[in-house]
């Protein structure tokens, strides 16, 4: 890998997206959302109606998907066979689906490449759940973000503009969702053995990044 890679892993709600954001930002760098490619293959699944769990219908499915990502600015849309579905992949429905077909290896295997070629020419801080497991097993500094279930569920329902959502409710599919995404057998999310383990549960998100900056500071200077 010529490029430099940051991996970031953990469960929904611990702060990847906003720390992955800014940590790019100082680093200089993409900010790659790899949760949104599983979105997208949810999206595509619920519009097309596709019997997800059958297959021979997923793999047909499969071969027809065309995601990618452009480049906008300084972030990434998600494209669909040449339409832009950034705006339509952040509903519970979306959320929850995704989190189900991601368990297929069907589904892990068709993104495999996407993710990789990103990472041939781009500098990045890629977040997700197998980053430093699988993807970039090589990446020289490997974060996993975690926090408290409830911390989690009241960040989640504070960006929910629908304020009229019971907040357990949120914390109910986080739970469920968390749990089908560390229990799979594919690629299920964990540390690497090498990550460096942060808590978020009682720091901000600015503190948060400048751990991880000392971090990096230190490890590119070894
Ligand atoms: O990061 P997110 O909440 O947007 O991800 C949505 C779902 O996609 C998540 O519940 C599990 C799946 N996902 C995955 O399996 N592997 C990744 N690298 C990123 C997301």
């Amino acid at each position: 890998m010529s490029t430099r890679i940051i991996t970031i892993d953990g469960p929904a709600g611990a702060g990847k997206s906003t720390v992955s954001k800014l940590l790019s930002k100082q680093l200089g760098c993409v900010y790659v959302d790899t949760g949104a490619l599983y979105r997208g293959v949810a999206f595509e699944i619920q519009r097309q109606d596709i019997d997800w769990k059958n297959d021979a219908a997923l793999e047909n499915f499969l071969s027809n998907l065309d995601l990618n990502f452009v480049m906008k600015k300084d972030s990434l849309i998600l494209m669909s066979s040449g339409r832009n579905i950034t705006n339509f992949i952040r509903t519970p429905e979306i959320s929850l689906l995704a989190s189900f077909s991601s368990a297929k290896p069907q589904v892990r295997a068709a993104l495999l490449d996407i993710q990789k070629n990103i990472a041939k020419t781009k500098d990045a801080v890629f977040e997700g759940r197998d980053m430093g497991t699988i993807i970039f097993p090589d990446a020289p500094v490997k974060f996993f973000l975690f926090a408290d279930l409830g911390v989690r569920a009241k960040r989640r329902f504070d960006e929910i503009p629908d304020q009229t959502k019971d907040i357990n409710k949120v914390q109910q599919e986080m739970k469920l969702r968390n749990g089908n995404d560390s229990q799979r057998k594919s690629a299920p999310l964990k540390p690497a053995a090498d990550a460096i383990e942060i808590d978020s549960s009682f720091m901000t998100i600015e503190e948060v990044v400048d751990k991880m900056l000392k971090i990096i500071e230190k490890a590119c200077k070894t």
